[in-house]
């Protein structure tokens, strides 16, 4: 829903080792994508791990809102009965999708070849947002979009009643855009070609061939180029969505700078598409052994079982590892400035269009916190203090952005003073179960 009326103030302080296993909670992107494809399917598509998150219970809300019955049967076990490709029902009312960068652009894929009228909404935070990026490639099949200035939501999308197939090099990297065009390209006769010059998580082309769709991924000199066959029949599948790597990458990077940590975080995904951080701190000198390398979900995991050591080095995060760490780049600053030396983190103006603008969150409440930064347009630079350097002691501004909640209350774990984040809320969008995992690993964090 469209954000939150009260602010939650929440507090981290110094805390004594963190221990335990940490049970992450469902994967954000493929807990988006079951319920996309499920809707887009014949038969009812049955869901265990869904991340019951707010981001998602707002796609949830919309694929009922197109005519899908959705429906909890348990917690994260859920059903979705389809109506097919091309079979959605145009929605009585606007579209919430609260906080949701992925939730609204790969739904107005998934309506922008069939013959309706939907309007978009969303917080704050969303309203923000450049939607331009979807919209430019589905007017290529015909769709058209209406919005505010700049591309900004509310905006109503005229889906084509006689959609043509397209062939598009994503401008920036880009797994939504990229999975809105699949989506749309789902109901548009013919083949539809992306091409994307970076590659991006790929979780979208694994579901799409799970589901039934002809869909092929050839590497070019050009970057990957997907082929996606149109109008096929999706098939209703049973999915068991992995847990989150970009939740865990919390618990994680806070048994790294809490002195004496030893925890454990089961089934990370290890898809190169979405492990970039993973390498980064073992690069940085992390002690991270991936223990049980196995399949879940149909994706590639390991156990993490991750101890603090001190130390930490600053190193250089090469730039074409960003799409596959892009959601990681907060916390890593926090571990950058636990660690002796500089990150230069380039390559991230991405950052800069993400639920708030990241790069300057991240900058301004790490100065707040004593740490000293270095910004530009595509870069982020953290100047590190070694373990128990940071000296905290501030309130840090959150701008409706779950990530940069959850990464400056990790920080306040490891700081001399406390840190205080304005407004602890957001969280519930993609880790409703931070405070309380958190808690039970040894995290002192309270609400103000
Ligand atoms: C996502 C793609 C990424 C990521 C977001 C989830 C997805 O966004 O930041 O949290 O599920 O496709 P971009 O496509 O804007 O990079």
């Amino acid at each position: 829903m469209s954000g939150h009326d009260t602010p939650i103030p929440m507090t981290a302080s110094q805390s004594g080792p963190l221990s335990g296993v940490a049970e992450i909670p469902g994967d954000k992107s493929i807990s988006h994508r079951s319920l996309i494809l499920g809707a887009l399917s014949v038969g009812e598509t049955k869901i265990t791990g869904l991340l019951e998150g707010e981001d998602v219970l707002d796609t949830a809300r919309a694929m009922r809102a197109f005519g899908a019955e959705v429906t909890q049967h348990g917690t994260g076990r859920w059903s979705v009965h389809g109506v097919g490709v091309g079979g959605f029902s145009e929605p009585a009312d606007v579209i919430d999708c609260g906080n949701s960068g992925t939730g609204v652009r790969l739904i107005m894929g998934a309506m922008a070849t069939t013959a309706m009228t939907a309007t978009f909404t969303g917080d704050a935070s969303l309203r923000k947002r450049p939607m331009g990026r979807v919209t430019d490639p589905l007017a290529l099949f015909g769709a058209q979009a209406y919005g505010r200035k700049g591309g900004r939501l509310p905006m109503t999308v005229v889906g084509a009643a006689d959609p043509r197939p397209v062939r598009y090099t994503t401008p920036v990297p880009s797994a939504q855009v990229k999975s809105a065009i699949l989506l749309a390209a789902l109901n548009a006769p013919g083949e539809t070609v992306v091409i994307e010059r970076e590659p991006t998580r790929d979780h979208s082309e694994r579901m799409l061939r799970g589901f039934g769709a002809r869909l092929s991924v050839e590497r070019t000199a050009e970057g990957n180029q997907i082929t996606l066959l149109g109008r096929p029949e999706l098939v209703a599948q049973t999915v068991a969505v992995p847990r989150d790597p970009s939740s865990a990458a919390f618990p994680v990077c806070a048994a790294l700078i809490v002195p004496g940590s030893d925890i454990t975080v089961p089934g990370v995904s290890q898809n190169p598409t979405r492990n970039g951080l993973y390498t980064t701190l073992v690069e940085m000198g992390a002690d991270i052994a991936f223990e049980n390398p196995r399949e879940e979900g149909g994706e590639p995991v390991a156990d993490l079982r991750v101890r603090f050591t001190g130390a930490l080095k600053g190193i250089s995060v090469p730039p074409e590892r960003a799409a596959s760490m892009i959601d990681e780049y907060p916390v890593l600053s926090v571990v950058a400035a636990c660690a002796e030396g500089t990150t230069v983190m380039r390559g991230v103006k991405e950052l800069r269009v993400k639920e708030s603008d990241r790069i300057d969150a991240m900058a301004r409440g790490l100065e707040a916190c004593g740490v000293r930064v270095e910004e530009d347009e595509d870069t982020l630079i953290v100047h590190g203090l070694g373990a128990g350097g940071v000296l905290g002691g501030a309130t840090c501004a959150v701008h409706l952005d779950h990530r940069i909640a959850m990464s400056f209350l990790v920080l306040g774990l490891a700081a001399r003073k406390p840190i205080t984040v304005d407004d602890g809320a957001p969280i519930a969008t993609s880790f409703p179960i931070f405070e309380g995992l958190m808690q039970r690993l040894g995290a002192s964090l309270r609400r103000a």
